[in-house]
C-alpha cells in the first residue's frame, strides 16, 4: 500500500504529531510505504516529495507548523456546482503509484476530500483546524494551542488595561466561529466575546464596558474576527483573497475600539493577536489529539475505510463519512453564547 500525505489551508498546532502518528501507525505497524508531498497540493503537481519514515519523523511532535509545508493551492480546476474532470488528476496520482491519500487540513480541504471520495478516489481525512469549525468531531487539534495563546495574551493585556483605567478589545481568529473568542475569553475572565454566530449593537457592548468601569474594573473584550455588529452583513475585511479566494478577514478590533472610546468616554485600545495564536509549539492535549488522529487514520486505510474522516468524540478516536463532515459549520450554539453572556459586563 503506497500513501500520499499532504497539508493544505492554513497551519495549525498538531499537524507534525499527526503526520508522525499516521508514519508510526502506517509505515512501522502496517507496513505501508509513505510519500509526503511539500506545499500540499503544490507538490503533488510538481513532483516535489519527500519520503516518510521513522527517521523522517522523530522528535517532531513538539514542534509548531508543519515540516511538510502547507499551502492554500487547489488540486483540480473547476468551481463548485461545476463537472469536476479528474482524469488528469488520476493520471498524476498513478504516476506516483498511490493506492490513497491522507488530507490534513480543515473545512476546504474537507470538502475537496470529499469530492475526490465521490470520484473514487481513495482519501482518509484529518481534521485540522485552529478555529474548531469543523463538524462530526468535537475538537479540533491546534484548537487548544490558539485558546492557549489568546488566554495567556488576556491576562497580560489585563495588566495595562487595569494600570491605565483603559478597555482593551482583543482580536482573535475565527473566520465563521467564535470557539476560539468563547473559550480563551471564558478562561481569562473577559467582560465579554463577541462571536460571529450572534451579533451585538455597539450600545450594547459600550453598557458591559461602562458597567464594569463602574464597579471599579477595567473591561476586557475578546472579539472574533468574523464578528459583525447588529444591522452589520458583511465581516470587517483587510485588502486582497485568500488562496481559497475568501476574503482576507480582520480589522474589527480596530474598528470596535474608537466606537467603544466615543460612545463610554473611556479610552479604548485594540491589539490583534493575528498569526501568533496559530503558531509555536502545540499543548499536550493538541499533541496527544494529533498523534492519535494520525495513528486512527493509519488504521482506517488499512481496513480500507475510505471516504472518512477521523473525528474525535469524547475520548474516542471514530471514523465518519466525510459527507458528513463537509458542508456543515460547527458553530457556537445558542445555549453555549447565552451561557457565557449571563457574566458579559
Ligand atoms: O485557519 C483558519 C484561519 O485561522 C481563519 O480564522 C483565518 O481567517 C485564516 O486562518 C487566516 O489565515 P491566512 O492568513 O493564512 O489565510
Amino acid at each position: 500500500m503506497r500513501i500520499g500525505v499532504l497539508c493544505s489551508g492554513g497551519d495549525s498546532p498538531g499537524m507534525n504529531a499527526a503526520i508522525r502518528g499516521a508514519v508510526l501507525r502506517g509505515v512501522d505497524v502496517h507496513g505501508f510505504e509513505m510519500i509526503g508531498f511539500v506545499d500540499g497540493w503544490s507538490g503533488f503537481h510538481n513532483g516535489d516529495t519527500v519520503p516518510l519514515d521513522r527517521s523522517a519523523v522523530q522528535g517532531i511532535s513538539p514542534l509548531g507548523g508543519v515540516f511538510l509545508g502547507t499551502s492554500r493551492v487547489a488540486p483540480f480546476s473547476g468551481r463548485p456546482g461545476e463537472k469536476i474532470d479528474l482524469s488528469e488528476f488520476k493520471a498524476k496520482m498513478a504516476s506516483y503509484g498511490l493506492d490513497g491519500f491522507m488530507l490534513i487540513g480543515g473545512n476546504g480541504t474537507q470538502t475537496v476530500a470529499s469530492i475526490l471520495a465521490s470520484h473514487d478516489i481513495n482519501v482518509v481525512g484529518l481534521p485540522k483546524t485552529i478555529d474548531n469549525d469543523l463538524a462530526a468531531t468535537d475538537y479540533t487539534f491546534g484548537f487548544d494551542t490558539a485558546v492557549s495563546v489568546a488566554a495567556e495574551a488576556i491576562d497580560r493585556l489585563r495588566t495595562t488595561g487595569d494600570s491605565h483605567r483603559r478597555c482593551m478589545v482583543l482580536e482573535v481568529m475565527g473566520r465563521d466561529v467564535g470557539w476560539i473568542a468563547l473559550h480563551a475569553g471564558m478562561a481569562g475572565g473577559a467582560q465579554a466575546m463577541l462571536v460571529p454566530e450572534f451579533p451585538e449593537s455597539i450600545e450594547q457592548i459600550s453598557e458591559w464596558v461602562t458597567s464594569v468601569r463602574d464597579r471599579g474594573r477595567s473591561a476586557l473584550i475578546v472579539v472574533a474576527e468574523g464578528f459583525k455588529l447588529s444591522g452589520e452583513s458583511e465581516a470587517t475585511t483587510r485588502e486582497g483573497l485568500d488562496g481559497f479566494g475568501r476574503p482576507r478577514l480582520g480589522g474589527i478590533a480596530e474598528v470596535l475600539a474608537p466606537m467603544i472610546e466615543e460612545h463610554t468616554g473611556i479610552e479604548t485600545r485594540a491589539t490583534v493577536l493575528g498569526y501568533v495564536q496559530r503558531g509555536g509549539s502545540p499543548t499536550a492535549f493538541d499533541r496527544v489529539l494529533a498523534t492519535r488522529t494520525g495513528t486512527a487514520a493509519a488504521d482506517a486505510v488499512l481496513r480500507g475505510e475510505w471516504g472518512t474522516m477521523a473525528g474525535l468524540h469524547g475520548d474516542r478516536i471514530d471514523m465518519v463519512p466525510l459527507a458528513d463532515a463537509v458542508g456543515i459549520l460547527k458553530t457556537v450554539p445558542g445555549d453555549r453564547y447565552a451561557e457565557a453572556r449571563l457574566s458579559f459586563g
